[in-house]
């Protein structure tokens, strides 16, 4: 028991994170997704349970996985994600959003496999927009009287740290880690990761190293030296 609740700096608390894609299917065979692996995801799960936390993934589809140690929920779609997040986040000390969440899904799904050249083969496929599963965790814990310390993750391409702001006002988050995908060592599927931490007190960190080293910094920088929860 002490060896699986026991010690560390994060002993006692509940970690919830978001991992890995989401899957939107438009026929039983085909969907749009995104090349997510989770593995920072899941470096992060992992670090965070070796920091002593009780660690919950809600985790899209992706390859094998180390699952040990953690609670993993399986789903597919983001209104998958979006519902177990929420029947979980209230309880949480601290949720951490790394999923890429598909933003749009097809408006239809057919209920079987689409045939080309049919009559009724679509030409174009309308899309919807998917629910914002950090913004709406963010908003359903915002009256809480202990809300959990909301992390989130961007994902850009361009003025990353200004965008990475802007998401972090928008979604009423603590912390956000910027994350530029197009530079060497970054981003989708690659085993090191080169981040800016910004909080909401406009504290700021570089982080480099491999997605291990860098899950393990973020952990001691937003939850372990200055817990960084805005209220
Ligand atoms: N996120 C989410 N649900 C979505 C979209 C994003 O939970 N439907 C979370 C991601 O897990 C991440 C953060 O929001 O923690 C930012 O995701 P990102 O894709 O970078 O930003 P978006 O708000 O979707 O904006 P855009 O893709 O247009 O840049
Ligand atoms: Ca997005």
């Amino acid at each position: 028991v002490a060896a699986r609740f026991g010690a560390g700096p994060l002993a006692g608390k509940r970690v919830l994170l978001t991992a890995g894609p989401t899957r939107e299917f438009l026929d039983p065979v085909r969907f749009i997704s995104n090349p997510s692996t989770g593995k920072m995801g899941m470096a992060l799960a992992h670090a965070a349970r070796s920091l002593g936390a009780e660690v919950t993934v809600v985790l899209g589809p992706v390859g094998t996985v180390e699952r040990g140690g953690l609670d993993i929920v399986d789903v597919v779609s983001a209104d998958d994600m979006a519902r177990e997040v929420l029947a979980r986040v209230g309880n949480a000390d601290a949720f951490i959003a790394t999923a890429a969440v598909s933003d749009w899904r097809p408006e239809t799904r057919a209920p079987q496999k689409v045939k080309k050249g049919a009559a009724g083969t679509p030409e174009a496929l309308t899309l919807v927009r998917t629910p914002d599963v950090l913004a709406e965790a963010s908003r359903k814990v915002a009256a809480q009287a202990k809300r959990p310390v909301l992390v989130g993750f961007a994902a850009e391409t361009e003025r990353v740290l200004e965008h990475a702001r802007d998401k972090l006002e928008r979604k009423g988050l603590d912390a956000i880690v910027a994350n530029d995908v197009t530079a060497p060592g970054a981003g989708f599927g690659t085993d090191t990761n080169q981040v800016t931490v910004l909080t909401r007190a406009g504290a700021q960190r570089e982080l480099q190293g491999s997605k291990h080293e860098v899950a393990r910094a973020i952990l001691e920088f937003l939850l372990v030296s200055a817990p960084s929860r805005a209220n």
